[in-house]
């Protein structure tokens, strides 16, 4: 069994409130060695995060990337906005034990962060868990594949 950690594509969006943590972040990721999309904002001209969320969904879901991280002011709406595709799955966190469980857990797909509510450094902690996490499966699965349902009404 390798040792090395595992590098993902990544395709990463956020809009004018979550603009100056991406950037930072994408340097982050690429200094680790995975393959980032920057799919936008570029700037601080005010946007909407809709239109970042879609594109990042988009993308994972067409399997163009392997993970997605979007970050706006708060995470909150770039995730309901992803969470519309359902095979995303898309997670807001805040601490590092959560960002962990999306994936063991939740088998989440979209990292959401929110640039008014947390630093740099934890940040790039939590992107950090989510990345070396793995999906437990078993009754997890279960549960996850039990979403459909909930959209089926
Ligand atoms: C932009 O002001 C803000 O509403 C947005 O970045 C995000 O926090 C929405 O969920």
């Amino acid at each position: 069994m390798s040792s090395q950690p595992a590098i993902f594509r990544i395709a990463a969006a956020c809009d004018h409130a979550g603009i100056d943590l991406q950037k930072h972040l994408i340097g982050w990721l690429r200094a680790r060695g995975h393959q980032v999309e920057d799919l936008g904002t570029h700037d601080h001209a005010s946007c909407h995060y809709p239109d970042y969320a879609a594109a990042v969904a988009g993308a994972v879901a067409a399997g163009s990337a392997d993970l997605g991280l979007l970050v706006c002011g708060t995470g909150q709406g770039m995730a309901m906005a992803a969470n519309r595709l359902p095979s995303v799955r898309a997670g807001v966190v805040s601490d590092t034990f959560s960002a962990a469980a999306i994936r063991e857990h939740n088998d989440a797909r979209v990292i959401c962060l929110g640039q008014r509510v947390i630093g740099s450094g934890l940040a790039e902690a939590c992107l950090e868990a989510f990345l070396t996490a793995r999906f437990q499966g078993g009754r997890h699965a279960q549960r996850v594949g039990m979403f459909s349902e909930v959209q089926n009404g």
